[in-house]
């Protein structure tokens, strides 16, 4: 009866952690993209939140009033490359080993479409 009741303390706490720690934010594609392009970038999309919150995550997402915010970045912003090297924080924290050319495009996949944050 005690371990049942334990379990089931460990199994709430484990829920409640994992509910406040959801990091997933949903993608908002263009109307005007087909189905099976879609279904591409979602593949894309997911790969490349993840990504973020492996790479990004600790110097970009703010949390407003409980809210977790990853920034609206402008598309002219989201350059690739030149991202790595374009301020000291990029150069050091950014490196090929880390982040490949493959897993940042991703990563700016993510960034174009997720759904915008309300203000
Ligand atoms: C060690 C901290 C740090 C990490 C890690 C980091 N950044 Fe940044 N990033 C900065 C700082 C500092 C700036 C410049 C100030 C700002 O715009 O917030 C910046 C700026 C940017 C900008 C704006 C560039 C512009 O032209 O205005 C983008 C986009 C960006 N980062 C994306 C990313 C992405 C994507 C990742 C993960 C792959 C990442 N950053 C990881 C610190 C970091």
């Amino acid at each position: 009866m005690r371990t049942f009741i334990y379990g089931g303390f460990i199994l709430i706490g484990f829920l409640a952690i994992a509910c406040t720690a959801s990091k997933h934010i949903p993608h908002d594609f263009p109307a005007e993209m087909s189905e099976p392009v879609k279904v591409e970038y979602v593949k894309l999309y997911e790969k490349g939140q993840i990504l973020y919150n492996i790479n990004c995550d600790k110097c970009h997402t703010k949390t407003v009033r409980g809210k977790r915010l990853v920034p609206d970045f402008k598309p002219e912003q989201l350059k690739g490359y030149e991202l790595r090297v374009q301020n000291p924080q990029h150069e050091s924290g950014l490196p090929e080993e880390t982040v490949t050319a493959e897993e940042l495009g991703h990563i700016m996949t993510f960034l174009m479409y997720k759904k915008r944050n309300k203000n």
